[in-house]
């Protein structure tokens, strides 16, 4: 088993989580080129506007799910993203959010035409990540709350990065923020 960090960031109120993702405008993408970190989110929220317009926590799990890089080791920056957006956005897009790198391994494992998808970073990430699940692994994983939404999630992630791409700003997300941060 692989041994992780201990989460190291959890934001106060909507003001410090907004004050990370402008940050993000400044970094480059982790996940991609020609891209940087807010970009990424942005356009995957975008995919799940489009695939679930309906469901804005996930929409919101999107814009948020890499809110971690930077603060830890690339692997570990599933739990320490969903530990940091927990108290502002609440259990539902904390799950998505942490959900995420182990919907990449069920997808991998489960769908070749998703593994043949994964972007080169993604492939490299993959094995320090802990590669493929087990079959009882991948029965665990549909057994966890909103385990498909997590995998639309993951779906939207791999689209999101495409450089040049035009998608609503951050602004367009605060009103979307504001609602999820309330129903907390
Ligand atoms: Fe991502």
């Amino acid at each position: 088993m692989t041994e992780r960090l201990e989460p190291s960031v959890a934001y106060a109120d909507l003001d410090s989580l907004i004050a990370r993702l402008n940050t993000m405008a400044t970094w480059v993408s982790a996940e991609a080129d020609g891209i940087t970190e807010l970009d990424h989110g942005l356009q995957c929220a975008a995919e799940l506007a489009a695939t679930a317009p309906d469901d804005e926590a996930l929409q919101i799990a999107g814009l948020v799910h890499d809110i971690g890089h930077g603060l830890c080791h690339i692997r570990d920056h599933d739990v320490v993203s969903a530990e940091a957006v927990r108290g502002v956005l609440g259990e539902r897009v904390a799950a998505l959010v942490g959900l995420h790198v182990l919907a990449k391994r069920y997808l991998v494992t489960t769908d070749p035409d998703y593994r043949a998808r994964l972007s080169p970073i993604s492939v490299a990430s993959l094995a320090a990540q802990g590669g493929d699940l087990s079959e009882s692994e991948v029965q665990a994983f549909e057994a966890r709350d909103h385990w498909r939404e997590a995998l639309m999630l993951r779906r939207a992630d791999e689209s999101a990065k495409v450089a040049g791409r035009d998608v609503p700003g951050l602004d367009s997300w605060l009103p979307a923020l504001a609602r999820v941060a309330a129903g907390v």
